[in-house]
Order: C-alpha cells, then sequence, then structure tokens
C-alpha cells in the first residue's frame, strides 16, 4: 500500500488554510463598510459629493498614505500644518469641518479605505430617489464568493494531479528497487480520495449552512413599503424636526416608539398640502404629498372641509422595520441617554432616507463589536462624566496610575452574556 498520509495531511492542512483565508477577508471588507457607515456616511459618499467630497480615486489624488492616514485621524492637526492640497481642499469646502477621529485605528482606516477603492456603483436605474449605497454590497460580496469558489477548485484539482504524480512516481522507483507494489486503484476507489472528498463536502456544506442559519430573520437593507409615504428626509432632514419629538421614548426607555396621528396631526392640522421638491420613490414614480397627507386625516377621523373631528379613527398600520429576537435585551434609552450613542450611528442617515431602511445587521457580532471599541463616558477626576461609573474603583485607580486611558463598554461587562440575553 502507497503511504499517502503526508500528502494528505499536507493538502488537508492548505484546504484549512483557504478556509481560513476566505473567513478572514470577509471579516475586513465587511468591517470597512461598516466603519464607513458608522463614521463617514453622515458627510461622505463614495461616489457623490454630500457635505464632503466624493472619496471615489482618494488615494490617486493623496499619494501619501501616511497624510491620508493623519487627515482622517485629525483632520484639524493636518491644516494647521498648512499642507497645501488639504489647505486648499478645506477652502473650497467653504470651511466646513470635518469630525476628527482619534478612535480609528490604522487598520481601521486601510479597512474603509479598500472599501472605498473596491467600491462598485450600481448600475444606474434612471431612478432619481433611489440609494445609490443599496444593492453594492450584496453584489461584491456575491463577486468574492464566486472567486473562492473558482480558487479553491483550481487547487483542488492541482492537489489531485500532484497526489496521482506522487502515486505514480513511488510506484517507478518501487519496481526499480524491486518492491512488489500492489495492484494499482482507480482513483474513485481509493480509500484516501473518498475520505478527503466526504471532509471537504461537509466543511464546505457546513460552512453554508451555518451561514444561512445564523442570516435567518436578520433583514439588513430591508425597506417596505409603507401605508402613508411618510418622508424622513423631508421632515429630520429639510424641515429638521428633532427626532426625539416623535420618538421620545428613546430617551425615556427600552423603545423608541412610531408616534401616533396624534403627533402629525400637531402640524398637519394646518400644513395640509405639500409644496417642497419632489420626492420620487425607489422606482422612480412621483410621491403626491398632499395626497399621503390626506391619509392622516382619514386616519385620525378628522374632515378637512368641515374642520372637525367625526371621531372615525383608523389606526396606521406602520410596517416595523428593526427587530430583535425575543432572547435579546436591548435598551434605547440606555444608549441614546447614558452612551451618548446618535440614532445615525446605529440607524444610518435617517435625514438623508425618504423611507426608513435598515443599515445595521443587528447581529451579536454588531453589538459585540461596537461594545468592544465604544469608550463609555467614564467619570474622572474633575467629576466629569457619567456618575455611576464611579462604583468602578479599580478603573479608577488604574487611571490615575496611568496603566489605563480608557474604558470600553466591554471594560464595565458589556460582553456578558446576560446583559444582552434574558
Ligand atoms: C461632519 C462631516 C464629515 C465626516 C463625519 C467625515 N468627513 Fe471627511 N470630509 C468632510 C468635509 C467637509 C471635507 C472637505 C474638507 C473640509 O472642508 O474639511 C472632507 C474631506 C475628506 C477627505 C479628503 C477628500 C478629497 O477629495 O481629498 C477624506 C479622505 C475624508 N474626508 C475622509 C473621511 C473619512 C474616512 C471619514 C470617516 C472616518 C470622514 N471623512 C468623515 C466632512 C466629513
Ligand atoms: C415627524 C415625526 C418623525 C420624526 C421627526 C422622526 N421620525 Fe422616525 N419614524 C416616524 C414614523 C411615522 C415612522 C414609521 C414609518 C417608517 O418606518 O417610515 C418612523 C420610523 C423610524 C424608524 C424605523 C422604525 C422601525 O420600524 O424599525 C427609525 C429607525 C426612525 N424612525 C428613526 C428616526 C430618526 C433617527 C429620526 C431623527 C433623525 C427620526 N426618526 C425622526 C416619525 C418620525
Ligand atoms: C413638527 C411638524 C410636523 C409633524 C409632527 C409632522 N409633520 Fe409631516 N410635514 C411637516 C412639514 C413642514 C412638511 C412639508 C410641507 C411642505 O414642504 O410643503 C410635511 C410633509 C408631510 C408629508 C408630505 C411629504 C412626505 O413626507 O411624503 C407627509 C405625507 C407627512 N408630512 C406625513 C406626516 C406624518 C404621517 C406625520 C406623523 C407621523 C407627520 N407628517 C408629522 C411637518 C410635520
Ligand atoms: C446602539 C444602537 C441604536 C441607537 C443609538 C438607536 N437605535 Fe433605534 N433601534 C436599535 C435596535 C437594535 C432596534 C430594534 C429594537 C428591537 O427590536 O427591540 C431599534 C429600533 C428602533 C425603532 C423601532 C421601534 C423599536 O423601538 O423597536 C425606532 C423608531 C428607533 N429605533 C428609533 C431610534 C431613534 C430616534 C434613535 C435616536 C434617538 C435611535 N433609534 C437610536 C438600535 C439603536
Ligand atoms: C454604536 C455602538 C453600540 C452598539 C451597536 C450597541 N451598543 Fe450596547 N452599549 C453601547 C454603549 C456606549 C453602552 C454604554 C452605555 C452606558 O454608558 O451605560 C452600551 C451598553 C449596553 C448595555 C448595558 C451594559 C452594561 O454593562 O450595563 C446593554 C445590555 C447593551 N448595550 C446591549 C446592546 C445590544 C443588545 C446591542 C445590539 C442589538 C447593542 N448594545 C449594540 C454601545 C453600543
Ligand atoms: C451586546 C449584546 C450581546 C451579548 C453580550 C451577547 N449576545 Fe448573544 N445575541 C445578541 C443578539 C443581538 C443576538 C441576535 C442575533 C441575530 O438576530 O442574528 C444574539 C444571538 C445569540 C444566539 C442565537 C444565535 C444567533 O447568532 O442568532 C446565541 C446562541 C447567543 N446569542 C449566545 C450568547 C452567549 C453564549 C453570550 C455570552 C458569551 C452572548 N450571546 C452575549 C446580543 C448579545
Amino acid at each position: 500500500m502507497i503511504d499517502h498520509r503526508p500528502i494528505v495531511k499536507r493538502t488537508l492542512l492548505s484546504a484549512l488554510l483557504i478556509v481560513v483565508l476566505s473567513f478572514g477577508n470577509k471579516v475586513s471588507a465587511q468591517d470597512g463598510k461598516t466603519l464607513f457607515q458608522e463614521n463617514c456616511a453622515s458627510c461622505h459618499k463614495v461616489d457623490k459629493d454630500l457635505t464632503g467630497p466624493a472619496l471615489k480615486g482618494i488615494e490617486d489624488r493623496v499619494k501619501d498614505k501616511k497624510l491620508l492616514h493623519a487627515w482622517i485621524k485629525n483632520n484639524q492637526a493636518v491644516i494647521a500644518s498648512g499642507d497645501p492640497y488639504f489647505t486648499k481642499l478645506y477652502q473650497q469646502w467653504n470651511k466646513t469641518p470635518m469630525s476628527v477621529f482619534p478612535n480609528l485605528s490604522d487598520t481601521d482606516i486601510d479597512a474603509i479605505l479598500k472599501y472605498i477603492a473596491d467600491y462598485k456603483s450600481p448600475a444606474p436605474t434612471g431612478t432619481p430617489g433611489a440609494d445609490p449605497s443599496a444593492p453594492h454590497g450584496k453584489m461584491g460580496e456575491s463577486d468574492n464568493a464566486i472567486l473562492y469558489g473558482v480558487l479553491t477548485l483550481i487547487l483542488a484539482v492541482v492537489a489531485f494531479v500532484m497526489l496521482q504524480v506522487n502515486a505514480n512516481l513511488k510506484r517507478l522507483s518501487d519496481e526499480k528497487e524491486g518492491i512488489p507494489s500492489g495492484e494499482p486503484v482507480p482513483f474513485y476507489r481509493n480509500k484516501t480520495y473518498i475520505t478527503l472528498i466526504t471532509l471537504l463536502l461537509f466543511v464546505v456544506g457546513g460552512f453554508f449552512v451555518v451561514k444561512g442559519a445564523i442570516g435567518l430573520g436578520r433583514q439588513i437593507e430591508y425597506q417596505p413599503e409603507q401605508p402613508i409615504f411618510y418622508s424622513h428626509k423631508v421632515h429630520a432632514g429639510t424641515n429638521q424636526i428633532n427626532c426625539l419629538y416623535c420618538h421620545g421614548s428613546a430617551w425615556e426607555g427600552k423603545h423608541a416608539t412610531i408616534p401616533s396621528v396624534n403627533v402629525c396631526m400637531n402640524c398637519h392640522l394646518t400644513i395640509n398640502e405639500y409644496t417642497g421638491a419632489p420626492i420620487h420613490k425607489e422606482d422612480g414614480t412621483e410621491v403626491d404629498g398632499t395626497a399621503e397627507i390626506q391619509k392622516i386625516y382619514a386616519a385620525a377621523g378628522y374632515d378637512p372641509k368641515a374642520k372637525s373631528y367625526t371621531g372615525k379613527t383608523k389606526p396606521v398600520e406602520w410596517v416595523k422595520i428593526h427587530s430583535l429576537p425575543d432572547h435579546v435585551f436591548f435598551s434605547h434609552a440606555q444608549h441614546v441617554r447614558a452612551g451618548k450613542v446618535q440614532c445615525q450611528t446605529c440607524h444610518g442617515e435617517i435625514t438623508a432616507m425618504h423611507e426608513v431602511k435598515q443599515v445595521s445587521e443587528l447581529s451579536m457580532g454588531w453589538c459585540v463589536n461596537c461594545h468592544r471599541e465604544t469608550k463609555v463616558d467614564f467619570n474622572n477626576d474633575k467629576g466629569e462624566g457619567n456618575k455611576f461609573y464611579s462604583i468602578y474603583e479599580k478603573y479608577h485607580h488604574e487611571i490615575k496610575a496611568g496603566t489605563r486611558d480608557s474604558v470600553t463598554v466591554a471594560d464595565i461587562g458589556g460582553l456578558e452574556c446576560q446583559k444582552c440575553h434574558y
């Protein structure tokens, strides 16, 4: 019998390596997108000017990688240093300040830059209202999957050929030395190959089953049509109505509830037609804002002609977009009020969306990653910050002693299972 063991070992190792590598790549590509959405998307798009310039081709405009990193971390310092390119850019953008990002590591920035470099604009559909950032993420991912599939196949064929060659060589050398070799076994009956193929199918199959199972019930990019075409862009964007005016319970408690029609009527008792900029749905059709406002009256049981309430109300059946499984505890107040996390960090640039779209994955990894990275408002010696944290004496001592410079959510127990799970 021919001893295949060393080859088998090596093949298995390289197969493992391929799997690990492709997982690793997925993670960093995803992180770049997430980081971009969390930190930059409020002002930048890749392919369009927003509050800040379109970032496409940035690495061609700013060839000095160090300078680019310095700019993203602390643009104020770069402007202060008088760098000619950025000083001019700053003038061109009417001295609109960009935020500073001291928390972003070089790897984070590289991930963001990679996301920008790999970004492909979606095929133009001619819909003015369409959000160009929408379909791309999925496309990029499936492209990668195909690439890895093909690569794995090629490597598998190469490995197979090598094994055959090796077996033949071994037989030849055995014959030369006069060692009798057994009957050659055709490859499809060779136990080694059968084992290998079974293992491979098991790994690949398992990967997709697990991936599919985890994805069940998740609905990133979910953007259902609502019974009234209520635009966040018109209200929270153009008209700058504070989120908490309608979602005040996000400040008070666990849920950020949807306002009742009475809240709408506070304004729409008088605003009975829409005269703002034309609104287009994702599919390009124009929305008749005035007709949509009439739906509020139908729901509130208000007769705009008689200017009186009829008492015949019909609650609006808004479609819920974000939802966590029942076994997860999540509190808005904890994040918005205690944690001072902006709504946009988790919900994306709502003020630029006509219809709300879920931009975050709402997966456990998403929660946990943020808890690992985000610093809490730890009160310092000057008595600033959240007083509640004075119970963490150990950290105060460490900060005083200079062995610690910040406290993350993870440090205060934000990774403990029972904090998030009932
Ligand atoms: C508060 C809005 C804002 C945020 C948030 C923001 N930027 Fe900017 N950014 C700007 C503005 C405005 C400019 C134009 C220069 C200026 O006025 O400061 C700019 C310029 C840039 C430039 C130079 C563009 C060019 O064409 O040369 C880069 C690169 C950049 N930003 C990257 C980022 C990255 C990466 C993030 C997220 C980590 C980010 N920005 C977050 C507003 C922002
Ligand atoms: C004038 C009232 C109003 C204001 C102001 C407002 N919203 Fe809303 N919001 C609504 C209504 C009505 C819905 C339900 C319909 C929908 O999903 O578009 C909603 C839905 C949402 C949802 C989706 C809820 C779900 O089903 O998962 C999010 C997230 C949201 N709003 C965030 C915000 C943020 C962030 C702001 C501030 C930038 C804001 N809203 C300002 C009225 C308002
Ligand atoms: C704080 C005041 C205010 C509140 C509260 C308010 N709106 Fe509006 N709404 C406006 C303004 C201002 C406009 C724009 C009018 C214009 O530009 O002609 C508008 C426009 C609209 C329009 C037409 C444009 C569009 O978004 O399609 C609809 C529909 C609408 N509102 C629905 C609602 C609903 C539903 C609620 C309750 C969830 C609500 N509004 C609450 C002030 C308000
Ligand atoms: C740390 C991330 C995070 C922040 C910050 C955040 N949300 Fe949410 N939001 C969520 C999650 C997660 C859900 C789904 C909650 C669920 O299903 O229990 C959600 C759900 C909602 C909903 C649907 C109703 C509900 O509570 O289930 C609305 C409306 C909403 N958020 C508005 C807001 C507004 C307005 C702000 C800012 C004042 C805000 N959110 C800040 C993560 C966040
Ligand atoms: C954008 C960052 C961010 C995301 C995303 C996020 N959190 Fe948090 N979370 C925080 C911050 C900041 C705090 C600390 C608030 C404070 O100071 O009390 C916190 C605190 C908590 C706490 C209290 C922890 C403790 O030790 O008291 C729970 C529970 C929690 N988060 C659950 C969740 C869940 C569940 C999700 C995902 C659905 C989530 N968080 C997503 C930033 C985040
Ligand atoms: C910061 C909040 C948070 C912490 C801490 C946390 N989880 Fe989760 N967990 C979640 C969320 C959110 C989901 C729902 C994910 C989804 O719907 O895909 C989840 C889902 C799960 C699931 C269901 C499988 C899945 O991925 O959907 C299991 C099992 C689980 N968590 C176990 C744990 C264990 C064990 C720990 C402690 C080591 C833990 N969790 C800590 C937020 C958390």
